[in-house]
């Protein structure tokens, strides 16, 4: 279903449980723990019925997040069950990874397409500082599993001024997969007073690398092949001179992706949220909700979606005092394909 700007909504992020097991500071800033405790669960059968009457109006891509996605307690199934639904075309997940290594073997055999995994550091000590939890080796864990097991794995980065560029590269490139770096949003209890240049990036990168190119995302046909994921998300990938993987910057603030977004979310106390940015959440289905072959209870899901597809802004609004750079398209392309 297009909405109002004329973006094709296919893409549904489901919040399957709002606790996490790590209790990083952009986060968390109260470092308080409150997130470790679940407050809100998605149950299994509340989720397929969500994504099949999602189905009927064109969305086809499924992401499962938190919170922690790995903490629900039948994540495995719940994958297993959304893949069998007809119209499912992908079901990924975004997890930190510190239970992957546990579940890496029954999400493939669940049949899951790929995996983010969110990694903002590979020191163990500046990984506590972050997370406050010393559990770095459970996510490098977690990682070599997926990868074993022929998952795709993507690693997302949130940027920040301590943020080494070439070492998580290098590390990404040791295992093969690609990897993201998100500039710093204003988004859930986070807060930002400014927004690392993705500039440092691409800099970082030159120094070791040499060139790069922008890889044109348009055509999607030779970047895709060998994945069976949909891959239009919000990165912008760049390829570099020697490395094996791609680069993904996902200007989240001062290049905005909302001209591209695709999505719509479900949030984990079953309500949905036209826009990321927007902390207006709207009634999709009343708790007594069972998936059954309910054609009549499929309606209701459908007309939900379409009002909160209806009420998708043009464009984000992060807390624009945070925001302290002006919109920058430009990139300093060395060398284009
Ligand atoms: P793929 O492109 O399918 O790999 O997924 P993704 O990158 O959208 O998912 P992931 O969970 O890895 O999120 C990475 C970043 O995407 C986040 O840090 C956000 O910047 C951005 N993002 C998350 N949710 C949304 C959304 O609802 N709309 C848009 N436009 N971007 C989002
Ligand atoms: N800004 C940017 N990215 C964030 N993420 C979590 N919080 C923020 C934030 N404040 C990233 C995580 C995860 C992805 C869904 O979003 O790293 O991988």
């Amino acid at each position: 279903m297009r909405d109002r700007f004329g973006r094709e909504i296919d893409y549904m992020r489901i919040s399957v449980i709002d606790s996490c097991n790590l209790n990083c500071y952009y986060c968390n800033p109260q470092d308080n723990n409150k997130n470790c405790q679940a407050i809100n669960i998605l149950s299994v059968k509340k989720v397929l019925c969500i994504v099949r009457a999602a189905t009927r109006i064109g969305i086809t891509h499924f992401r499962l997040t938190g919170g922690e996605p790995l903490l629900h307690p039948q994540i495995d199934e719940m994958v297993s069950q959304i893949k069998k639904i007809p119209g499912v075309r992908s079901v990924s997940l975004t997890t930190n990874a510190v239970l992957l290594a546990q579940h890496a073997k029954q999400l493939k055999e669940a049949g899951i397409d790929s995996i983010n995994v969110s990694l903002d550091t590979i020191d163990a000590s500046e990984y506590e500082h972050i997370t406050k939890k010393p559990l770095l080796h459970k996510v490098e864990h977690g990682i070599d599993a997926a990868i074993e097991c022929g998952i795709r794995v993507k690693i997302n980065v949130v940027l920040t001024p301590q943020t080494d560029v070439v070492a998580l590269t290098r590390y990404a490139s040791k295992k093969g997969t690609d990897i993201r770096f998100i500039e710093m949003m204003p988004v859930g209890e986070g807060h930002t007073n400014g927004v690392e240049p993705y500039e440092k990036v691409i800099g970082a990168l030159l120094e070791v690398y040499g060139t790069f190119c922008h890889i044109d995302t348009e055509n999607r046909e030779e970047i895709n092949s060998g994945y069976n994921n949909s891959d239009n998300g919000p990165a912008e990938y760049y390829s570099f001179h020697g490395l094996n993987i791609r680069v993904g910057l996902i200007q989240a603030i001062h290049g905005k992706f909302c001209d591209t977004c695709n999505r719509i979310r479900v949030t984990a106390d079953g309500r949905l949220m036209p826009c990321l940015g927007s902390s207006v959440t709207m009634d999709l289905v009343p708790d007594s909700c069972e998936f059954t072959d309910d054609l009549e209870k499929d309606f209701v899901i459908v007309q939900a979606l379409k009002a909160a597809i209806k009420a998708k802004p043009g464009c984000h609004n992060f807390n624009d005092n945070a925001v302290t750079y002006t919109k920058t398209t430009e990139t300093k392309t060395v060398e284009t394909k």
